[in-house]
């Protein structure tokens, strides 16, 4: 596995630490049955949402990175092409990627604040349910940098809940219920979800400060109302 020095302090402006997400993907909390379920989930679901857009949008040969990869769940039914695609998950948490889907090609544990990539190297970015959970400011300051590795004119894919996401709705919901008990504090399924998409309008303002042109926001029908999937291209 390649590493890259890493210096986050996402903590001081509103968002989660290093140790916040080291925490999320522990193996006690992996093994719950929750976690297990979203497991499943990922796969059954946004695995094929993924799938699509990945063939859609993307080019059939290139370096392509998973910007907040995770365990790569959600990559596993995208088509390499016989090797033409080359896959790269790149992560905060280094014991993380450890456990990622072997259709990843290589395991880069770095910084989506400072990507340890080149200016205008790679030929495609995407994610799944990571720009949520960042600030305003720190959103863009993260487009910034897919903005400065992506290749001209290559683009990005980004997979956000909308604040009107029907499952989502659902788990707070549980979440209330389970809060309800006077013995547990603060349960949650995920993370907290700072920056859900309000609107078609503001996915698309979200692109266009950034520098991409808008190509296709998908209003979350193709992942059953989970995420908009937002399709941009470096101008
Ligand atoms: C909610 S998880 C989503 C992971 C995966 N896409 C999935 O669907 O399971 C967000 C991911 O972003 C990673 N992450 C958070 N901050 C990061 C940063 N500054 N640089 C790189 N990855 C980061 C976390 O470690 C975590 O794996």
């Amino acid at each position: 596995m390649s590493s890259s020095t890493i210096e986050i302090n996402t903590k001081s402006d509103g968002a989660l630490s290093q140790e916040d997400w080291s925490e999320h993907w522990s193996t006690d909390k992996q093994q719950s049955p929750a976690q297990r379920f979203f497991s499943f989930y990922r796969k059954a679901v946004f695995a094929r949402t993924v799938c699509y857009f990945f063939d859609r949008y993307f080019p059939d040969r290139g370096v392509f990175v998973e910007a907040g990869s995770g365990t790569s769940e959600t990559s596993f039914r995208i088509s390499k092409n016989s090797g033409g695609r080359v896959l790269v998950a790149t992560d905060i948490v280094h014991a993380v990627l450890k456990h990622c889907h072997p259709i990843m090609d290589d395991r880069v544990c770095g910084d989506i604040f400072n990507l340890p990539y080149a200016d205008d190297s790679v030929d495609g970015i995407w994610n799944v349910g990571v720009m949520e959970h960042f600030t305003q400011n720190q959103i863009d300051r993260i487009m910034g940098e897919f903005y400065r590795v992506l290749k001209p004119g290559h683009r990005l894919i980004l997979l956000i809940p909308g604040k009107d996401s029907v499952p989502q709705k659902m788990l707070r919901v549980v979440e209330k219920i389970v809060n309800a008990r006077r013995e547990v504090k603060n349960f949650r399924f995920h993370p907290p979800e700072i920056s859900q998409i309000s609107s078609m309008k503001q996915a698309r303002e979200l692109l266009n400060r950034n520098n991409f042109d808008c190509l296709h926001i998908d209003y979350g029908w193709r992942s059953l109302m989970a995420f908009k999937t937002l399709v941009g291209v470096k101008n």
